[in-house]
């Protein structure tokens, strides 16, 4: 089994790149079933859930090849339109599927997606979007199954704001005839990076990045060739390394206005941040103060942040509260972090901090992928040696983790036992 093993305290320095974004890819890999010509990726991170999407889509037939970070995908070959239950259990962002495939071939059958660590995530917003465009739709003997005429010109309103519904719905919609407007639909930087490929490939889209998407329905998408966006969770990640440690690190390959809503709360903390076009110097030196974090979907402070900057509150002398408010049990690395010295109180959806001057360094385990990488942070901040087990879940979503952070002077070795 892989392990990471830190010895903290040493300062960091440097620059470091971010990849390309893993939660816009997966989407983007699943919206090229849409089209049955060759698309070409660039800006594709090396990562776990990469592999998983490519498997997806070879298992319904497409010819998926990479090459360094550029992802060439042919979909015209896709002959199937059902995914068995291994694939969705693998990776849970395979139900991404769901939509292309509806939109193309008005037919899809996928295994119901279970939840995970971090809760029960259902799928119902999904399934109503399918509902509204007009496919018939059924959820049983643990498959979802969308089949039909679809019938345009509809308006689809979500209760949440949900990022996968919405791109699901974005696709199945982007072949359907008249216009498909989703209103309260999220706001996320990886909707409009979506939007974008897809009207690369001649789709008639706008919105994205609002809370009303307008969706033209076309007769068929093309070729086309499109670079991700880098990974705004792994800079603010960075971001975090470099706070705690009270380091002098450049952040590079960045959308500043994708990264907001974490630079703004580090700089209530205290953090000095210089921002330069598409690159980010951050300069850590304590005392930093404690604040109050509200997880919302964006253009509010990432779920996906909320553990690392956790990890970095438990090091800021006073008390911080943390509220977890998208996922119900996205709390399973206080117990791990409560290992290593740090004194947190839940209550509910709450997490209570009081800040320590030291960490200790302990035998932790990676519950899941945000889970795995606040760990880590704090596994640069803590006196002795820490010891990560089960990467695989950090290795899903961070290109080379380990070796950013040696480039950047950090003790941290990969290894095998
Ligand atoms: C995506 C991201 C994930 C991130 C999350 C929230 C990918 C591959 N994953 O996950 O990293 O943490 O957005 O920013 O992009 N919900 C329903 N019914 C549904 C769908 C969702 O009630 O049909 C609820 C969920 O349980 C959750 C909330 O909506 O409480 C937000 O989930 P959603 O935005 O859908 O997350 P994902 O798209 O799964």
């Amino acid at each position: 089994m892989e392990r990471l093993v830190i010895k903290g305290l040493s300062p960091l320095k440097g620059s470091v790149r971010i990849s390309g974004s893993k939660n816009a890819t997966l989407p983007i890999m699943a919206a090229t079933l849409l089209c049955s010509d060759e698309v070409i990726l660039s800006g594709v991170p090396d990562l776990e859930d990469i592999k998983v999407m490519s498997q997806v889509l070879r298992l319904l037939g497409a010819k998926v090849k990479k090459e360094k970070d550029v992802l060439i995908i042919d979909s015209s070959s896709v002959n199937a339109i059902e995914l068995p239950d291994a694939m969705t259990r693998k990776m849970r962002a395979s139900n991404l599927v769901m939509g292309p495939l509806l939109g193309r071939f008005h037919h899809a059958k996928i295994s119901y997606p279970g939840g995970c660590a971090i809760g029960s995530r259902p799928m119902n917003l999904h399934l109503k979007g399918f509902l509204d465009l007009g496919f018939g739709v059924e959820a049983k003997y643990g498959f979802m199954e969308g089949k039909g005429k679809p019938r345009g010109g509809k308006e689809i309103l979500l209760d949440t704001p949900s990022v996968g519904a919405t791109e699901n719905i974005m696709m199945a919609a982007a072949l359907v005839s008249g216009e498909t407007v989703i209103r309260n639909a999220a706001r996320e930087p990886e909707i409009v990076d979506l939007q974008n490929f897809l009207n690369e490939m001649g789709a008639r889209i706008r919105g994205a990045g609002l809370d009303t998407i307008y969706i033209k329905g076309v007769r068929k998408l093309g070729k086309a060739e499109y670079k991700i966006i880098p990974d705004r969770i792994e800079a603010g990640t960075f971001m975090a390394a470099a706070a705690i440690s009270d380091s002098d690190v450049f952040i590079e390959n960045i959308v500043l206005e994708y990264v907001r809503p974490v630079i703004s709360k580090f700089r209530e903390m205290g953090v000095n941040i210089i921002e330069n076009g598409s690159s980010l110097r951050i300069i850590g030196k304590r005392p930093y103060k404690p604040v109050d974090v509200k997880t919302m979907p964006h253009p509010g402070f990432p779920t996906d942040m909320q553990a690392q900057m956790m990890a970095l509150l438990t090091t800021v002398a006073g008390t911080s509260i943390v509220v977890e408010t998208i996922f119900e049990n996205r709390f399973m690395h206080v117990q791990e972090l409560r290992r290593m010295g740090a004194e947190i109180a839940l209550e509910g959806r709450a997490a209570i901090i009081k800040g320590k001057e030291k960490l200790e360094g302990a035998i932790v385990d990676a519950t899941d992928l945000r889970a795995g990488a606040a760990l880590i942070i704090a596994g640069l901040f803590a006196e002795g040696t820490t010891q990560i087990n089960n990467i695989y879940h950090i290795e899903r979503g961070y290109e080379n983790i380990h070796l950013k952070l040696q480039s950047l002077g950090a003790d941290i070795k990969r290894v095998l036992s």
